[in-house]
């Protein structure tokens, strides 16, 4: 069976154009690279930690234009951030060892078009975003494989008998996220004040009446919530430290309340949690005023 699988793959890589072996390693290996990445970051399944995917899940919902399917994920991050993780791992070796090919290079474009949809659909100049032009990349690829297919009969035909041969890729990737996991630090770093770039802008001072409120995304792109008074200004990530749902400000109650369980904060006293399943406050993030702006320090 490992003969097969290892031998499929070979004459696979021998068939081809250079030009589609070329596409094929880039997509493969830069699909690898990808899952590595998330699988040996210990903060990236670490609640509190800058990287946690549920913190850039609840970036998402903020400024992708189809927010609240990510909103709704927020709640299972750890699940999902597993998934992508097998995911890239699996999309990565069956295009490398040409299993599933059709699907595997379907799974890259539809990945790449949610991750567009994510975190890169505002990018402008567009092209600037690296995710839609892995979309398109993709998208030729899947194409090539198709009109191949249909000229020699050759990727059908092993498509079809390949079902083994999943479950090997399967088995593959879960095995890589794991030993990701063995070669990961040992200690993530955790957000007692969010990520921070020094002197990024927020809002003018002059726009942000004292008693008043203001949403922005902070340097780390997660969202944040801004608050004027007589005495200052102060701001907290708007991330809940129970499972990671974005909180909003309540003006009849004075405190930010999470959607998702009902954690309350009170924004007044340090965000320290008055109802609710979580003991932690909310993050601080440091801000100032700087001539005119309000600027995370
Ligand atoms: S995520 Fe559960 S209370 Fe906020």
């Amino acid at each position: 069976m490992i003969q097969n699988y290892v031998r499929t793959a070979t004459t696979s890589w021998r068939n081809q154009s250079p030009a589609f072996r070329v596409i094929r390693l880039w997509l493969g290996i830069t699909w690898i690279y990808a899952g590595w990445d998330k699988a040996s970051d210990p903060g990236f399944l670490t609640s509190g930690s800058p990287s946690y995917i549920g913190t850039q899940l609840s970036g998402y919902s903020t400024q992708s234009p189809v927010g609240f399917a990510f909103n709704k994920l927020i709640e299972h991050a750890v699940l999902v951030g597993g998934f992508v993780m097998v995911s890239e791992f699996a999309i990565g070796l069956a295009t490398l060892l040409w299993v599933a090919p059709r699907l595997a290079a379907f799974g890259g474009f539809s990945m790449s078009i949610g991750l567009w949809l994510a975190s890169s659909f505002h990018a402008s100049p567009y092209f600037l975003a690296s995710d839609s032009a892995y979309a398109v990349l993709w998208l030729s690829y899947l194409l090539l494989i198709v009109g191949t297919g249909k000229r020699k009969g050759f990727e059908m035909s092993l498509e079809r008998r390949g079902v083994l041969r999943v479950g090997i890729t399967g088995v593959l990737a879960v095995a890589f996220a794991g030993a990701g996991k063995i070669f990961a630090g040992a200690t993530p770093s955790t957000n007692s004040s969010a990520a921070s770039s020094a002197g990024t802008k927020i809002v003018k001072l002059a726009s942000l009446k004292v008693g008043s409120t203001f949403n922005f995304a902070a340097a780390n792109g997660a969202p944040a919530v801004l608050f004027r008074t007589k005495t200052g200004v102060f701001a907290y990530s708007a991330i809940c430290t129970h499972q990671g749902c974005t909180v909003a400000y309540s003006n009849a109650s004075k405190t930010l309340q999470c959607p998702c369980h009902g954690a309350e904060y009170d924004p007044f006293k340090s965000a320290r949690v008055i109802n609710g399943p979580t003991q932690t406050p909310l993050a601080k993030i440091k801000v100032s005023v700087k001539g005119a702006w309000v600027v995370q320090a």
